[in-house]
């Protein structure tokens, strides 16, 4: 029985690493990501950037200092550019726009969005700067937890502007946590299905891990095996979506997560250019790996793939 289970799984991740040959080729996409604000205004339970986690330094980067690392980053032949942080407010509509259309003129790569809720209009404001995809995962489609797990927050206004974002001409990516506590695997299977019923450019998929200052510091982490079965189903669903090898992944698996993922469906990587004084503060979870442009090239000729010299927008065929 234990056998067949074991034959089961190697069946499953090897179909997705089919169907990720077949609809995004052998081409491996870089995303360079700036997480330039650990602030955030939202109080998640897993997050440890939570507003009321005061064993934090908070930092956040000046606009100049954001499109000049932009700049470099893009000069290293990183064609998307993913600027992250916390739910900050501190940075305005019009200042983000600035950023945004600054990065746009200086370079020629893809921006990538991930800041989370804001007020409708500022997502338009993006667009028209020259903002090309928006990340806002949706964490888990189990409105229990959901609500649990993000005090303020609701599920139904997370889709709403996941909705909105597509139909105003953001590649739009989502995506869920593998294991929170209290989480079933009919969970899992809702959280994938939405992906393909939302139509996904992208969606990140990774492992729950505890952080030592948030509510669930003493939870068990997600269990990696899990988290590669969701993420090779995620691909056998969304065909060509584009699917990282998620950093918290690789974070359960220092020695081989971004390989075995990248094997299980994965078609992106994203090395983190957050200079290090800050970047020893993005703690989202514990352990968190800083993965360089180095090794991620390493690990993309290891597991035998090419680096894509493109921008890496969406395989999607939109009217
Ligand atoms: N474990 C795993 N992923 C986490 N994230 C935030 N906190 C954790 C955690 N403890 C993820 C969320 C968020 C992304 C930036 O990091 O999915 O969207």
């Amino acid at each position: 029985m234990e056998k067949e289970t074991f034959i089961f799984e190697q069946d499953l991740l090897q179909m997705a690493d089919r169907t990720r040959k077949k609809f995004c080729k052998d081409e491996v996409h870089l995303r360079g990501i700036i997480e330039f604000s650990n602030y955030c205004s939202r109080d998640c339970l897993y997050c440890g950037l939570r507003r009321d986690n005061k064993n934090i330094t908070r930092y956040r980067m000046k606009p100049g200092e954001i499109v000049g690392l932009a700049v470099k980053i893009a000069a290293q032949g990183v064609n998307t550019i993913v600027l992250q942080s916390g739910d900050d407010f501190y940075y305005t509509q019009k200042s983000l726009c600035k950023i945004i259309s600054q990065i746009k003129q200086k370079t020629g790569a893809a921006v990538t969005l991930s800041i989370g809720e804001r007020p409708l209009d500022d997502y338009q404001a993006f667009k028209d700067s020259g903002a090309d995809r928006y990340l806002l995962k949706h964490e888990t489609l189990n409105p229990a937890l959901y609500r649990i797990l993000h005090p303020g927050q609701n599920l139904k206004q997370r889709l709403k502007i996941l909705e909105y974002l597509k139909k105003i001409g953001f590649q739009v990516g989502s995506g869920n946590i593998v294991g929170l506590p209290n989480q079933s695997i009919k969970d899992l299977m809702r959280d994938v299905l939405l992906l393909k019923e939302l139509d996904v450019d992208m969606a990140g998929i990774g492992p729950f891990i505890p952080q030592k200052d948030t509510p669930l510091a003493d939870q068990p982490p997600g269990d990696l095996d899990l988290t590669l079965k969701v993420l090779a189903m995620a691909r056998i669903l969304t065909k060509n979506a584009h699917l990282p090898a998620t950093t918290a992944l690789a974070s359960l698996d220092r020695e081989s997560g971004y390989l075995r993922a990248l094997k299980s469906g994965a078609n992106v990587i994203m090395p983190d250019f957050t200079p290090a004084s800050y970047q020893i503060n993005y703690r989202i979870y514990d352990n968190k790996i800083d993965l360089s442009l180095k090794k991620a090239k390493q690990i993309i000729s290891k597991a035998g793939r090419t680096i894509s010299r493109g921008r890496g927008d969406s395989l999607k065929k939109r009217p």
